[in-house]
C-alpha cells in the first residue's frame, strides 16, 4: 500500500510499504478514506525526530471503511464506516472504564513511562503504524473503532478522531462558570474548534488569540472576539483584561503547545537537540527543559485570579521552568492531557448527525490526495495559502 512515512527533520515521503494484516482475532483492517494532518504531527516533522525511525508511518486522525475483521470481532463488519480514535485504548480496563482512555492500562507504554499508545506517534507512544496510509490495522475491534452512519461526506465525522474530543475536553476542563469568559491561545484547528465548542456550550465571551491573519479572520467570522498577538505582544494582558471587565478571563485554554512563537530559549533547545545523534538527543529531550513556553506563560498571565488554565497544546520537556510563585499566588487550577476520545463521543456524535452546530462541514480548508502529503506538511507548517486544516484522501487521484 501507499503510506506517508517519516525520513528526517522536515522530510516525509509517500512510500510503498507492506499492507497491514490481521494479527490478533480482535483486529480490524480499515481502508482509509480521509485522514487529517494535526498540529501534533508538526512536532514530529520538526522537533521529535529523536523518537522516530526512518520509515515510521505517521497519522492519527483517520476514518474509513472496514475491509476485514478478525475471528472474534462482532461489533463491526466489512463495509461499516468507522472513525478511529487517536489513542489506542482497550475500552475495558480500569482507566478506560473511568473515561481516561489516554491512560489505558492495557496499552500504556511502560518502558517509556508513557500513557496509552497512540497511532503514528513515536517510540514514546508505542511506535504504532499510523493512519496517513491506504490501510490501517486497528486493534480492539469490538471497542475502539467508532461506527458512524453512511451518507454524509467524511468531513462530518473525521474530526471525531482527535480535533473534536480534544477541543471538547479542553473546554470541559476549562470549567467556565455560567456567564463567564474564556480566552483561547492559538487558533489552529484545535483552538478554532475550542472557540466553537465553547460558544455552543453557552460561553458568550470567547476571545481568540493568534498571529496568523487568516486564522484570526476565520474565528472572527464565527463571532469570536480576536486579538492579534503580532500587534499586542507587549500589552496582551492589558488588552484581554479590557475585554473581561478588568479582571482577566475565568479560564484560558492553551491550544499552542511546545512550539510557541516568541520563546527563543526553547527554540535554541530544539535546535540543539536536532544537532545531536538520536541516542543522545532522546534522553536530552526527556530530561531537559525543551519546550517553548511563551503560550503557557501567557495563559498564567492572562487568567484571572482563582481561574483555570486548560492545556490542550502538547508539552514534552521535564525541566521547564514554571512560574510557581505566580501560579500559587494567583491560586490557579491546571488541567491537561491527551484527549480521552471515547469519553466524549456520546456528547459529540449527536451534534454531527444534526444541523452541524460546530460547522464541521466547512472546517477543512484543503482536501488533497495522499500523494500530496509531503507538500501538505510543508504548507501546514508554514501556514501558507490559508491552510488551517487539511484532510488527505488516500482514495483520491492526484490532480
Ligand atoms: N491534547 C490533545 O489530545 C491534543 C490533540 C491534538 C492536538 N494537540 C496539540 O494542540 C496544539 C495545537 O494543535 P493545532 O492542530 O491547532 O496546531 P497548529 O500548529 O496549527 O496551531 C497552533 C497555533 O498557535 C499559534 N501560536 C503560536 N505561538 C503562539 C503564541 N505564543 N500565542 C498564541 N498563539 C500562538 C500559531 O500561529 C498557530 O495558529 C499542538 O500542540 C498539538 O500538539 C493536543
Ligand atoms: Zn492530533
Ligand atoms: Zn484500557
Amino acid at each position: 500500500m501507499r503510506a506517508l512515512t517519516w525520513h528526517g527533520k522536515r522530510d516525509v515521503r509517500v512510500d510503498t510499504v507492506p499492507d497491514p494484516a490481521i494479527r490478533q482475532p480482535t483486529d480490524v483492517i480499515v481502508r482509509i478514506t480521509s485522514t487529517g494532518i494535526c498540529g501534533s504531527d508538526l512536532h514530529l516533522y520538526e522537533v521529535l525526530g529523536p523518537f522516530l525511525d526512518e520509515g515510521d508511518i505517521l497519522g492519527h486522525e483517520p476514518m474509513g471503511v472496514v475491509e476485514e475483521v478478525g475471528s472474534e470481532v462482532t461489533a463491526v463488519r466489512p463495509g461499516d464506516r468507522v472513525v478511529v480514535p487517536f489513542n489506542v485504548s482497550c475500552g475495558t480496563c480500569h482507566m478506560c472504564s473511568d473515561g481516561l482512555h489516554s491512560q489505558c492500562e492495557t496499552t500504556q507504554v511502560r518502558e517509556q513511562g508513557s500513557g496509552a499508545a497512540l497511532f503514528g506517534y513515536t517510540k514514546l507512544y508505542g511506535q504504532v503504524p499510523g493512519g496517513q496510509a491506504e490501510f490501517l490495522r486497528v486493534p480492539f475491534g469490538n471497542t475502539l473503532p467508532i461506527k458512524v452512519p453512511d451518507g454524509p461526506a467524511d468531513d462530518r465525522f473525521v474530526y471525531l478522531s482527535d480535533v473534536l474530543p480534544t477541543a471538547w475536553q479542553a473546554v470541559e476542563y476549562a470549567a467556565v462558570p455560567s456567564g463567564g469568559s474564556l480566552a483561547v491561545l492559538g487558533l489552529g484547528p484545535i483552538g478554532d474548534m475550542c472557540t466553537r465548542v465553547a460558544r455552543h456550550r453557552g460561553v458568550e465571551n470567547v476571545i481568540g488569540i493568534d498571529l496568523v491573519p487568516e486564522r484570526l479572520e476565520r474565528a472572527r467570522a464565527n463571532g469570536i472576539t480576536t486579538v492579534d498577538l503580532s500587534a499586542h505582544s507587549r500589552d496582551l494582558t492589558d488588552v484581554v483584561r479590557g475585554l473581561t471587565g478588568g479582571r482577566g478571563p475565568d479560564a484560558v485554554i492553551d491550544a499552542v503547545g511546545m512550539e510557541a512563537h516568541g520563546s527563543p530559549g526553547g527554540k535554541l533547545a530544539h535546535t540543539l537537540a536536532g544537532l545531536l545523534p538520536d541516542s543522545v538527543a532522546a534522553p536530552f529531550m526527556k530530561t531537559a527543559g525543551v519546550d517553548r513556553m511563551a503560550a503557557l506563560n501567557s495563559a498564567f498571565d492572562l487568567v484571572r485570579r482563582g481561574g483555570t488554565v486548560s492545556l490542550a497544546g502538547v508539552y514534552g520537556g521535564t525541566a521547564d521552568p514554571l512560574p510557581m510563585l505566580q501560579i500559587f499566588d494567583k491560586q490557579l487550577q491546571l488541567r491537561m492531557g491527551q484527549a480521552n476520545v471515547h469519553r466524549w463521543v456520546p456528547d459529540i456524535l449527536p451534534l454531527l448527525v444534526d444541523d452541524d452546530p460546530l460547522g464541521v462541514d466547512g472546517f477543512a480548508t484543503h482536501r488533497l490526495p495522499l500523494e500530496s502529503g509531503p507538500q501538505a506538511y510543508a504548507q501546514f507548517q508554514r501556514k501558507h495559502d490559508g491552510m488551517v486544516k487539511v484532510l488527505l484522501q488516500p482514495g483520491a487521484v492526484a490532480a
